[in-house]
């Protein structure tokens, strides 16, 4: 499984680089305001040290403007991936970017419907939100799983790259699904390196060897 972590932050992309636990990164507009940087000037400083995929969603929802903002942020590396929304005009943009070679990625994806529709229409990437589909009540993971099923079927080459992590058990149940990537923010990373037990663990060790040593 690979991990992808869902910021712009710089620091905690370095960090997580450092401890070899970022294959990739997804932003969006809500993301790359916190960093309160010019898009293509955010991306730049993530493709410095992020060799993986880096998705970057257009501002732009009319077909001409994402063309434009997306051969924009495509020439700062081969490894963008351009974000586009689950709608027509994004749908529309996957076809003409892929004949320019520049991949793609269908996001705000909440139904296995929309996922085929996405394959369909060429996208290297799918991107399904676990978290909200949650937030409306039905179970994200599970969506999740009947995607990676039918893609499994149909022996789809689009990977699925899981968003809108919450908790570490949405990765375990992805994981457990078989699928490809998820992208979490830190919160989520940190709470899966951590356990009690172990910091606990560490304490006894040296509380014993300790006693020893007098
Ligand atoms: O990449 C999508 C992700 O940032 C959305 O997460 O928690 O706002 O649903 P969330």
């Amino acid at each position: 499984m690979k991990i992808y972590l869902d910021t712009a932050n710089v620091n905690e992309i370095k960090e997580y680089v450092e401890l070899g636990l970022c294959d990739g990164v997804t932003t969006n507009p809500s993301i790359l305001a916190k960093e309160g940087k010019d898009i293509t000037m955010a991306i730049s400083a993530i493709a410095k040290i992020v060799s993986g995929p880096i998705n970057v969603e257009p501002i732009a929802t009319d077909f001409d403007g994402i063309i434009k903002e997306a051969e924009e942020y495509a020439k700062i590396g081969k490894n963008i991936v351009i974000k586009l929304p689950m709608i027509k005009e994004g749908l529309k943009a996957v076809g003409v970017l892929k004949k320019k070679k520049i991949m793609t990625s269908i996001t705000l994806v909440f139904s296995p419907s929309q996922a085929l529709i996405a394959a369909k229409a060429g996208a290297d990437f799918v991107i399904p939100f676990v978290g909200r589909v949650d937030d409306g009540g039905a179970y994200g993971t599970e969506m999740v799983a009947q995607i990676a099923q039918i893609y499994s079927n149909y022996e789809i080459k689009t990977k699925i790259l899981a968003a809108s992590i919450r908790v570490p058990m949405h990765v375990i149940e992805l994981a457990l699904a078989g699928v490809d990537i998820v992208s979490v923010p830190k919160s989520v990373l940190e709470t899966m390196i951590k356990h009690p037990y172990t910091d606990a663990g560490i304490k006894k060790f040296l509380e014993d060897w300790n006693k020893k040593k007098t």
